[in-house]
């Protein structure tokens, strides 16, 4: 198998300028590169983590939240899923692009995974399907069958919200800390390419990480998973009501936007905007031959 990855030294961007594909995570791995994930819902944002290096660009159900407004994502449609797949896919060049399958497209038989995942493919673009939930090795295995790689989610799964009374940090109790070793074990004997570990004790994201062959992405799961997810709008500080204890702020950008917005706003009050060197000429009696393009 011929790879695009060399390793690179901590903090570096993959010099590659190939596309990553899910053996290649294999390869990060084994190689102790940690690997990048952001998630992405439409093509301009896409097109910036894909340039900035990210390994792979996950289209979220988290959109429910961040972009749909719910306080969940349990009312995110498949149709939802393929339309910001398709926006995402037009962008992405580089990274590995993950979908996920949202609430109840895959619960109900391996039949409806299989189906659903392979419309994330067909229709979204997507490279590889993301499911929540221990428990789902019939599903894995069929859509791994039809070719497709499946990363499972564990732990702290936003679909079971319900379940948990909230979004409550999971596996902190001996039991429920075996059963989460036990479902990352299961997701790999069914064929998974790698697990996102969300919201659970940093120590046992590092033992299952350490007990797989398969890569593990950790959210709220400390730094001994193979490799970190953060949404977007958490990571660059695009709402500024929310900071969890698992969120890093790399960029503060709710108050760049907003004083941004606010700073227009007062131009076009103002009559500032647009001036001269935004308005086009010609079209009257004085200049009948201007023929610039809007775009300049
Ligand atoms: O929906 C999502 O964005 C996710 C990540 C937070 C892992 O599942």
């Amino acid at each position: 198998m011929t790879l695009g990855a060399k390793p690179t030294a901590p903090g570096e961007i993959p010099a590659t300028t190939r596309r990553v594909t899910a053996p290649m995570l294999h390869q990060y791995k084994r190689q102790g590169q940690r690997i990048v994930m952001i998630t992405a819902y439409d093509a301009t944002f896409a097109r910036l983590a894909d340039e900035s290096g990210a390994d792979v660009v996950l289209v979220g159900d988290s959109l429910g939240m961040v972009i749909q407004g719910h306080p969940h994502t349990l009312e995110v449609t498949l149709d939802h899923m393929c339309y910001h797949a398709r926006c995402v896919r037009r962008a992405v060049q580089r990274a590995h692009l993950v979908v996920d399958l949202p609430f109840m497209s895959y619960q109900i038989s391996a039949e409806q995974a299989l189906m659903s995942a392979g419309r994330l493919v067909q229709e979204g673009g997507a490279e590889a399907v993301k499911l929540e939930g221990g428990g789902r090795a019939e599903a894995v295995r069929k859509i791994v069958q039809a070719g497709i790689p499946v990363m499972g989610h564990l732990g702290l799964t936003p679909q079971s919200v319900h379940e948990f009374g909230g979004f409550r940090v999971q596996g902190r109790e001996d039991a429920a800390a075996e059963r989460l070793r036990q479902d990352a074990l299961q997701l790999q004997e069914a064929g998974a390419y790698s697990v996102v570990l969300e919201g659970i004790p940093a120590a046992l994201a590092r033992q299952i990480s350490q007990s797989l062959a398969i890569p593990t992405i950790g959210i709220g799961a400390g730094v001994g998973c193979d490799g970190q997810v953060l949404v977007m709008q958490d990571l660059l500080g695009l709402d500024d009501r929310f900071k969890p204890r698992f969120v890093k702020r790399f960029a503060e950008l709710a108050g760049v936007v907003r004083d941004a917005f606010a700073e227009y706003g007062r131009e076009v009050r103002e009559g500032k905007f647009p001036g001269s060197e935004h308005s086009f000429s010609g079209g009257g009696p004085a200049n009948p031959a201007g023929s610039e393009s809007a775009a300049e």
